[in-house]
């Protein structure tokens, strides 16, 4: 049965609210005011949300604001106590799903909770089943990941995430971030891999001035600076035996001193750390410490590698043709249904990077409005068998052998002809349009037809 959230400061309303929707087989929750909606909004889930607009502390609108800063997409449905329009415009302009003013009928009331709780299996499940913070996909796979980082993300544990690379990992890690309670202080992301082992250590803790050659001025290292927010560490599975001691310390201590600092220095921090190594392995191999391990995947996190939810392939490539076309300023909108099956049997061994990067050059090698499969640039590993139906030598078509007797260069001019007349057949003689039709720019369009006199 759908959850609903009921805020409103005066304790008759929300009462009588709560009977009205408990009797319709709702699960019903009150809220006393804003600031508490906003903390019950936090770690709970509901299918709709039914608020005051008036109300002493935090008002309606400004809770409305809030749900949609943080992507909420709960429905939000508003009540005001006088019938002033302005707030009505407000709230159906900061996305409200739509509003109701006290005194109302109860069956226009139960009407409206309908409506907006219909709308969630028509459009906000639908967003949310396609992505999450940024992070685009609808298979099942995705979905479980969404629903874990919903539930996670809040609880300040520390979170290991593993997938190979290009899968989506530091976009995870951003998402847990921003649904964190501490979503508005700082993600400080450091790659463990890019730094050597000599400089990670003052990377990570700071040094005092003077600490060692080169320390010429003190440094805030990354756990001073990720304090009261989230630390990414990016490839863990590189850190040295020295450096994975070190930080084992600080996370059981949450404190540390600066390199060649006296200062104890207490901080707040969730970490988040990556890795496309299997770090349970490198644990038994003895490269990786036990406790560390444990410490860091509080919660593990898998990412699937692209090849195994095939289904958000398509919704991957609409979402970069749009970034892409926007970005080159192209209107390349598709991909024409065979590149399309390309892509569908592709392994991806670069996973959802590599498929950005095929779409962004296919944007922009495509001259036309449509990605063929020619401008698809994939690395070897395809998916043998399938490929063979589409292979284009074997597609090609069988030709008569008037080819023989009239010799290619007229052959293909007839059949050249033959396609332009068809396209003006099926625009009704517009150029244009027949020209879009063959995916020729208008100006060859109309050399063409005269070159074979068609006007
Ligand atoms: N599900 C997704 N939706 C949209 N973009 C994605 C998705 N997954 C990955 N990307 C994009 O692909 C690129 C690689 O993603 P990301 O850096 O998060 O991968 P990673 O797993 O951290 O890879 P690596 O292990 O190589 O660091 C980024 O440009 C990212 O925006
Ligand atoms: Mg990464």
């Amino acid at each position: 049965m759908p959850s609903i959230l009921v805020v409103d400061d005066e304790l008759s309303m929300r009462e009588f609210l709560k009977i009205l929707l408990d009797k319709e087989g709702f699960t019903t929750e009150t809220a006393a005011s804003g600031t508490e909606a906003l903390k019950t909004i936090a770690t709970d889930n509901y299918d709709l949300i039914i608020s005051d607009i008036r109300m002493p502390d935090l008002d309606g609108l400004t809770l409305l604001e809030h749900i949609k800063n943080n992507d909420i997409n709960t429905p939000v449905v508003l009540i005001t106590a006088y019938a002033s329009p302005e707030d009505a415009v407000l709230a159906m302009k900061n996305g409200a799903y739509d509003y109701i003013t006290k005194p109302f009928k109860v069956e226009d009331f139960l009407k409206i909770v309908t409506s907006a709780l219909g709308s969630i299996s028509e459009t906000s499940i639908d967003d949310k089943a396609s992505s999450f913070e940024g992070i685009i996909g609808g298979s099942r796979e995705m979905l479980k990941i969404y629903d874990l980082i919903a539930r996670i993300a809040p609880t300040h544990a520390n979170v290991l995430i593993h997938g190979e690379s290009g899968t989506g990992k530091e976009l995870v890690a951003k998402a847990i971030h921003n649904r964190s309670k501490a979503a508005h202080n700082a993600f400080v992301p450091i790659t463990c891999s890019a730094i050597p082992e000599s400089l990670i250590e003052s990377e990570l803790f700071g040094h005092a001035k003077g600490a060692f050659t080169g320390a010429i001025a003190p440094k805030t290292g990354l756990f001073e600076l990720a304090d009261n927010g989230s630390a990414f560490l990016d490839e863990i599975g590189e850190l040295t035996p020295l450096i994975q001691t070190k930080l084992l310390r600080v996370l059981q201590e949450r404190e540390f001193k600066r390199v060649g600092g006296s200062e104890t220095i207490k901080v707040n921090v969730r970490i988040i750390s990556a890795t496309n190594k299997n770090l349970e392995e490198e644990v038994m191999a003895g490269r990786f410490r036990e406790d560390l391990f444990y410490r860091l995947a509080v919660v593990p996190i898998r990412v699937p590698p692209l090849r195994e939810r095939r289904s958000d392939v398509p919704l991957l490539v609409d979402y970069f043709l749009k970034k892409y076309s926007a970005l080159f300023d192209k209107e390349v909108h598709e991909l024409s249904a065979y590149a399309m099956e390309v892509l569908m049997n592709y392994d991806f061994p670069g996973n959802v990077r590599e498929l950005e990067n095929i779409i962004e050059r296919g944007v922009a090698l495509e001259s036309s409005n449509i990605i063929l499969p020619e401008s698809l640039t994939l690395s070897m590993h395809r998916k043998g068998e399938n490929l063979k139906t589409i292979d284009r030598d074997n597609q090609a078509p069988s030709f008569s052998d008037e080819i023989f007797d009239v010799g290619l260069e007229q052959y293909v001019a007839d059949i050249e002809k033959n396609a332009l007349k068809q396209a003006l057949k099926e625009t009704n003689n517009s150029k244009m349009k027949a020209a879009d039709l063959l995916k020729m720019s208008f100006r060859s369009f109309r050399y063409k037809v005269k070159k074979y006199n068609l006007d």
